[in-house]
């Protein structure tokens, strides 16, 4: 349990990030591209929010990297990779299930932004996501660094045209063990905080093949502590938006 002085000292801190909230900071969304095959992201907006990518982009292999501004009102949505496409819209995996589902949330109340990755719709790459701030610090990385298609049990694997096995559509229990920081189901959450306050950038990266190690540096790591106590009441506010 926390002392008394703790607690002080987070309520203070607490009372400083509601009040440097006040106005958000702008946020963009990175996606970038380690495969070593071509990667067509769908960044889709939640309801009428408004779309941020027209999603014409092709990411190069081995880094290929594109940004997108926020609004700078709250905005929630999804970002998937479509992969061996054969026109601009006709591809392999990604437009529909089974495919990783990124969830992202920006803007929320106290400037807060969630992420997560969703294995619910089943898996098509290797996706992270992590929150940066630009002094270089972070919030937890979430996702999946291995490719689940590789090890997918057998009734679950989806092949292309050509025979190639090229996504796997479950098993939640085989997701879960081997990619504890996804969610499986609508009630499985990581054993980490998923969300952070004011980040600068929400990054994801796709065929990125570890968790990155968290670089607690300055503000981050009070940041994340915040992040922790604030994630309840972010989490009603969310659902009200959603
Ligand atoms: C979305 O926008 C349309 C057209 O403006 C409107 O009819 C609809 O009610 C809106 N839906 C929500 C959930 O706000
Ligand atoms: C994932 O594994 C599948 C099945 O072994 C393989 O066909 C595919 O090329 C792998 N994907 C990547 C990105 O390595
Ligand atoms: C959701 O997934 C978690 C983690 O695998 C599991 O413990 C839980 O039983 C699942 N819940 C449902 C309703 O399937």
């Amino acid at each position: 349990m926390a002392t008394m002085a703790e607690r002080l000292a987070l309520a203070f801190l607490l009372a400083a990030a509601a009040a440097l909230a006040a106005s958000a900071v702008d946020t963009k969304l990175t996606l970038q591209n380690l495969c070593p095959f071509p990667v067509r992201p769908l960044v889709t907006p939640n309801g009428n929010f408004s779309s941020i990518s027209d999603n014409t982009i092709e990411l190069d292999p081995n880094g290929g990297l594109v940004s997108f501004p926020f609004p700078d009102t709250f905005w929630a949505g999804s970002v998937v990779a479509r992969t061996f496409c054969r026109t601009p819209t006709s591809c392999d995996t990604g437009s529909s299930p089974p495919r990783t589902v990124v969830q992202l949330a920006v803007h929320s109340t106290e400037d807060l932004a969630t992420y997560s990755v969703s294995l619910e719709d089943g898996f098509n790459l290797a996706t992270v996501v992590t929150a940066l701030f630009s002094d270089g610090g972070q919030c937890p990385a979430l996702g999946c660094p291995l490719n689940l298609t590789n090890g997918c049990p057998v009734d679950q694997v989806k092949i292309d045209d050509c025979r190639i096995i090229v996504a796997c559509k479950g098993d939640p229990g085989y997701f879960k063990r081997r990619c504890p920081l996804t969610r499986v189901n609508g009630t499985d959450r990581e054993p980490l905080p998923q969300s952070c306050i004011a980040p600068r950038e929400l990054k994801v990266v796709f065929c990125q093949t570890e968790l990155a190690h968290l670089t607690m540096v300055g503000a981050a790591s009070a940041q994340t502590e915040l992040a922790h106590l604030t994630m309840v009441g972010a989490a009603s506010a969310q659902t009200e938006h959603m």
